[in-house]
């Protein structure tokens, strides 16, 4: 470990049948050790909770602590994971585990912080079975107060749903055909709660006994079932896991998407790499190594979007289990002959070299709405187009501008927005009244918007809001849904700016009548020919945009461009293709992360003079060459 830098280990995260081999009887030895040879080498300890995998003995004697699914089938151990968020046994036991380890761990040296869980709701996000049932009609009744106001929010009258008690209420099981949209939402919203419970219990008994020592728990990047936003609030430090596929060309881009949204969640605050893999992972079909320089240039890109830490999943490769085959910091074979391990030693001694980027933080000027609620209302089934899919959206809008070399930061719904010169809603499909007068509000006092087709079309209840589409965005909008026309698979239909220029519409069409926009680009084809498709309107002292239809990439980076530049929003850097270039500030000083995703010899021009911090030499204003996948830190004006 000394040898690669390394200074945090996350420690026992599914050690819970070693640590409490039978009810009761805790057997610590071992783990003191561990803890006490990593204090004596100066390396710190992330301490995992280890409840994320009960032991065999507990689901054995309970049988009901284990999770079921929508129709029925129970889930068994004998991997991990196996327990239903609301069981009273699991938490119990799991608040027993946590109080023995604080109890034995929180004044040792070694302990930097603790790992709550693992990869909360990874396998087992959600459960259906009967403790879950009551435990969604308790959360219900806390909610609605009343069976009335309860039928009212799901609109029972259909389909001949009406609850005339409590009891009759159940988590949506299988049905034959889809369950009330409305009871889905608080379904989902109810099981991100019952185990961000699961991380309280744990949470409320570590800050008792340890105030001082931060807390985590993993996320992984844009996980749908758990609305993130909630979580990160009760974390100290947020942390990710990221394993993007190495044989996507979209992955350097998603990876950068995730560290935004970290940072986002954390509110500017660092976060921490926490896994990733030094070469290939076990659980694709197929298993492809990441390129040379890779695993180092997506630790650089990670910390470049904010991190103050990178970490791996995992230390040793195992010899068995199931994940023997996943990579690992030292792998099976010798380590004098593993091009990994040189990496993996490598990246340590050039991460010690970025002690002043500790800290840093980035100054986004554009920001994203994104919002677990409207993501999970959009993808309930029944809509105009199944097509439409919320990371899709983000991601049209994200390449682009991660292209052009734009920060962004991501907001929630209804956060101050004045600290942006551009927000983006990309298909803001369901949003409260106060989301959408704040960004009403945000662009009337001067802010630049652009927004996307089925935005403003529910409430947080899932009931559509009357009035004309998109009704409480009309105004700002200066225009009128009539009707929507969603586009069969593989269709395209053709756009016509007024400048001349043409462009392509997938996925949706609508029909819009403008009531003080301007129309940017019609469609082009019947039925909608001549009639707008995208526009924009001066609202107040600011201007908002609107996508009728989904453009094609290179007319969204033309558009969205156009919105930069009304919006006097500055790229980090004019950059060659390829090379992604982000900025961290600390204590007066500037950091320009370049990092190049090709595998070819690229000059990057330089502003500014100054240090490379990864190898330590001088940087002149000019032009900077870096070679396939290769980074720089550059340290501005040192
Ligand atoms: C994560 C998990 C690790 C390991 C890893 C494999 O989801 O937290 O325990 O399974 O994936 O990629």
């Amino acid at each position: 470990m000394q040898e690669a830098g390394v200074n945090l280990v996350s420690v026992g995260i599914f050690s819970w049948s070693r640590l409490e081999p039978s009810e009761g009887n805790f057997e610590f030895g071992w783990l003191d050790r561990v803890l006490d040879l990593l204090h004596d080498g100066g390396v710190q300890a992330n301490l995992a909770t280890a409840t994320a995998s009960p032991p065999p003995w507990l689901a054995h004697r309970h049988p009901e602590m284990l999770p079921v699914l929508a129709d029925g089938v129970k889930l068994w151990h004998g991997a991990r994971q196996h327990y239903c968020p609301s069981s009273p046994v699991y938490r119990d036991a799991a608040k027993r585990l946590v109080t023995a380890m604080a109890e034995r761990y929180g004044k040792h040296p070694a302990l930097a912080m603790w790992h709550v869980g693992n990869e909360y709701g990874c396998h087992v996000p959600a459960c259906w079975c009967d403790v879950s049932a009551a435990a969604f009609r308790a959360w219900l009744r806390e909610r609605y107060g009343s069976l009335d106001e309860l039928n009212a929010g799901w609109g029972t009258d259909f389909w001949s749903q009406r609850y005339s008690s409590w009891e009759e209420i159940i988590p949506p099981r299988r049905t034959p055909t889809w369950p009330n949209p409305s009871q889905q939402l608080d379904f989902m919203r109810f099981s991100s709660d019952a185990l961000l419970e699961c991380y309280e219990i744990e949470h409320e008994v570590l800050k008792r006994a340890t105030p001082e020592v931060p807390v985590t728990t993993n996320f992984m990047s844009f996980f749908k079932p758990l609305d993130y936003w909630k979580w990160a609030e009760r974390e100290d430090v947020v942390s990710n896991d990221s394993y993007p596929d190495p044989s996507d060309a979209r992955s350097g881009m998603r990876a950068a998407m995730a560290g935004d949204l970290m940072r986002s969640l954390g509110r500017g605050r660092p976060w921490i790499l926490m896994e990733q893999t030094t070469n290939r992972v076990n659980w694709r079909e197929i298993n492809v190594a990441k390129a040379p320089g890779q695993m180092r240039l997506w630790s650089f890109q990670a910390v470049a979007r904010g991190a103050d830490g990178v970490m791996f999943f995992q230390w040793r490769q195992s010899r068995a289990g199931a994940e023997k085959h996943h990579s690992a910091m030292v792998p099976h074979g010798p380590v004098e002959s593993s091009t990994t391990w040189r990496d993996v030693v490598r990246l340590g001694s050039e991460l010690g070299r970025l002690d002043a980027v500790r800290g840093a933080q980035s100054r986004a000027m554009v920001a994203m709405l994104f919002d677990w609620e409207s993501w999970w209302a959009l993808e309930l089934p029944s809509k105009p187009s199944t097509r439409l899919r919320q990371l899709d959206q983000v991601e049209a809008y994200y390449q682009p501008l991660f292209e052009a070399n734009q920060l962004i930061d991501f907001a929630r719904p209804g956060d101050d927005l004045s600290s942006y010169r551009l927000v983006l809603a990309p298909n803001l499909y369901l949003v409260s009244d106060e989301a959408a007068a704040s960004l009403e509000a945000y662009v009337e006092g001067g802010g630049t918007a652009v927004m996307s087709f089925f935005s403003g079309i529910v409430d947080p209840a899932e009931h559509i809001r009357l009035g004309g589409y998109p009704q409480p965005f009309r105004k700002m909008l200066g225009l009128d849904v009539i009707d929507f026309l969603p586009l069969p698979a593989d269709h395209e239909v053709a756009l016509r700016f007024g400048d001349g220029a043409l462009g392509r519409g997938t996925i949706w069409s609508e029909d819009i009548v403008l009531a003080g926009a301007e129309s940017l680009a019609t469609f082009s084809d019947l039925p909608l020919g001549g009639r707008p498709a995208i526009t924009s309107h001066r609202f107040g002292e600011g201007t908002a945009f609107y996508l009728g239809t989904q453009p094609d990439p290179k007319t969204m980076a033309r558009l969205l461009e156009l919105a930069c530049s009304s919006a006097g929003v500055e790229p980090t850097a004019e950059a060659p293709a390829g090379v992604e270039a982000v900025r961290r500030w600390a204590r007066g000083k500037s950091f320009l992360f370049l990092l190049n995703h090709r595998d070819l010899w690229v000059d990057v021009p330089i502003a500014r003079a100054g240090t490379n911090l990864v190898d330590g030499s001088e940087v002149h204003a000019g032009l900077v060459r870096l070679g396939p996948r290769d980074v720089a830190v550059i340290g501005e004006g040192w």
